[in-house]
């Protein structure tokens, strides 16, 4: 239904081959003085949508590059012949607004009374007087943007999956490889590196060449299917801009679990207590996050909070994204069927192209969007659903939720469909499979928790949701009776 953006990821030309051989090898020269392990951190499993891709699939912490074949992949008789990735942009910056609110916290610090020796209630050094002197390295411009290790997320996932599916991802198929992304900035640019590490892949060793001289087209911008949510009249109405729908997250920043952390920072970087709100102790565990994420330091920031307190704040943000993005309003996941619809309409098209034995047209669609593109189509789906809403009081209840954000949609992640046609042996029967997987593991279906569904039954048991969709009425405001008005 979109146009295919093409590409061609041919060999360079031999000057710049041999150019890049050079660089290669003496950046590699230069990182070889300094060899720095990983960082890692007790908070890292805490940081909800702020959770690095590593953290949720530790294995790769080893091997960011190896693929890793999920056992319960589908093989025997089957073959892929379609991939449809929806993948959140790289690791990014933090944006204007929460920059703003670090540096109000910096300020907070550095105003503090000067002179006094300070120790803290343990006698040890003064945490608030490391955090005044530690850089705050995040400026204004830097607004969301990707960062150089969200591009390495983007050129990694590219290459484990170019290795697990080699067929779909072979030289041959580039020229069909269809993009699509949300026009942010980190979107656009995390397409690019994508496009950058399938080079990688078939050119082991090189730099890869600016994507302008791949020859493909840029990636196709669609904020219709990736930002369903600015274009659902319904959630903005009902969600986006009123003030009462998220009361729960309001309710559980004022709410005892949050006063307890807010008089126990006080005390630690001895600042009043007033001076403090739960956006700011936000804000400063974030920052624990952005060090981490972006500079691959252990912050000052991350001696402030105990596990508790991230298991706190964790619960703050998953608060924020199941009112707004997933079981809390149905409206949230409603407005993704575009989405989904869409999806369905691509596996159509390649089941109907592969029954006439034509090549399929778009072996692999890419997809790039937001943690708010995945969350509410995996809530659509059926996925992550507890028994009981996630609210301001019943924290404790929620302990072993399954809606924990970062397990689902850290930087980086991933929901893909895999088309199989398959063979039987016994009899000439073909059939059509799909699995899904999320985060690179397989996702079983929601229904059934079979690791592979025939795809009628897929279809099928999301029929409702499938035809609903269509009618186009998901979105829309219920009607005002303006029959008077006419004539
Ligand atoms: C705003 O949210 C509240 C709480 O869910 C709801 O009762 C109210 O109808 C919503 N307002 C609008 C304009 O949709
Ligand atoms: C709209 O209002 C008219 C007249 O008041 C009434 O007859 C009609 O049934 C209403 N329609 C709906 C859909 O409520």
């Amino acid at each position: 239904m979109f146009p295919v953006s093409r590409c061609r990821l041919g060999v360079p030309t031999a000057p710049s081959a041999v150019l890049a051989v050079a660089l290669l090898s003496s950046l590699s020269r230069c990182s070889h003085l300094e060899p720095k392990d990983p960082a890692v951190s007790a908070l890292s499993s805490y940081f909800g949508t702020k959770t690095r891709y590593e953290d949720a699939n530790p294995g790769l912490l080893r091997g960011p590059e190896a693929p890793r074949r999920d056992p319960e992949l589908l093989e025997e008789n089957c073959t892929p012949v379609q991939l449809v990735a929806l993948i959140r942009h790289g690791t990014r910056y933090p944006t204007a607004k929460q920059i703003r609110k670090l540096r109000q916290l910096h300020g907070l610090l550095q105003a503090r009374a000067p002179g006094e020796q300070r120790t803290d209630a343990a006698g040890g050094r003064d945490l608030g007087a490391a955090l005044a002197t530690w850089p705050l390295w995040y400026a204004d411009w830097m607004d969301g943007q990707l960062v150089e290790k969200g591009r390495q997320d983007m050129r990694q996932l590219a290459q484990r999956l170019a290795s697990l599916f080699p067929g779909l991802f072979s030289r041959e198929n580039y020229g069909r490889l269809q993009l699509i992304t949300s026009s942010k900035h980190r979107c656009v640019e995390s397409g690019a590196a994508f496009l950058q590490g399938l080079w990688q892949h078939h050119h082991p060793g090189l730099l890869p060449p600016d994507v302008a001289d791949m020859e493909c087209e840029p990636p196709r911008i669609n904020d219709k299917l990736m930002r369903f949510f600015d274009h659902c009249e319904k959630f903005l109405t009902e969600v986006e801009r009123n003030d009462t729908a998220l009361y729960h997250v309001e309710a559980f920043k004022t709410g005892p679990e949050m006063q307890n952390i807010l008089r126990k920072v006080a005390a630690t970087l001895q600042v009043p207590v007033d001076n403090l709100n739960a956006d700011l102790i936000q804000v400063a565990f974030f920052t624990c996050s952005f060090d981490l994420a972006i500079k691959d330091v252990k912050s000052p920031w991350c001696d402030v909070f105990d596990t508790d307190d991230a298991k706190v704040l964790e619960y703050l943000n998953d608060l924020k994204q199941y009112w707004k993005r997933g079981y809390g309003y149905t409206i949230n996941s409603r407005s993704s069927c575009i989405l989904f619809q869409d999806i369905f309409q691509q596996l159509d098209k390649a089941v109907d192209q592969q029954k006439r034995s034509q090549p399929v047209s778009s072996p692999v669609i890419l997809e790039f969007g937001h943690a708010e593109t995945l969350l509410p189509l995996l809530s659509l789906m059926g996925y992550f659903k507890d028994k009981e809403p996630l609210t301001a009081y019943n924290y404790k209840e929620q302990m072993h939720r399954k809606f924990r954000s970062g397990h689902i949609v850290p930087y980086a992640s991933n929901l893909i469909f895999v088309l199989y046609h398959c063979k039987n042996a016994k009899t000439p029967k073909e059939e059509f499979r799909v699995q899904m997987l999320l985060n690179e593991k397989v996702l079983p279906s929601a229904h059934s928790q079979e690791t592979v569904s025939l795809y009628d039954d897929l279809k099928n048991h999301y029929k409702d949701i499938l035809q609903s969709c269509l009618t186009n009425e998901e979105c829309q405001l219920p009607k005002v009776n303006n029959t008077s008005d006419e004539l």
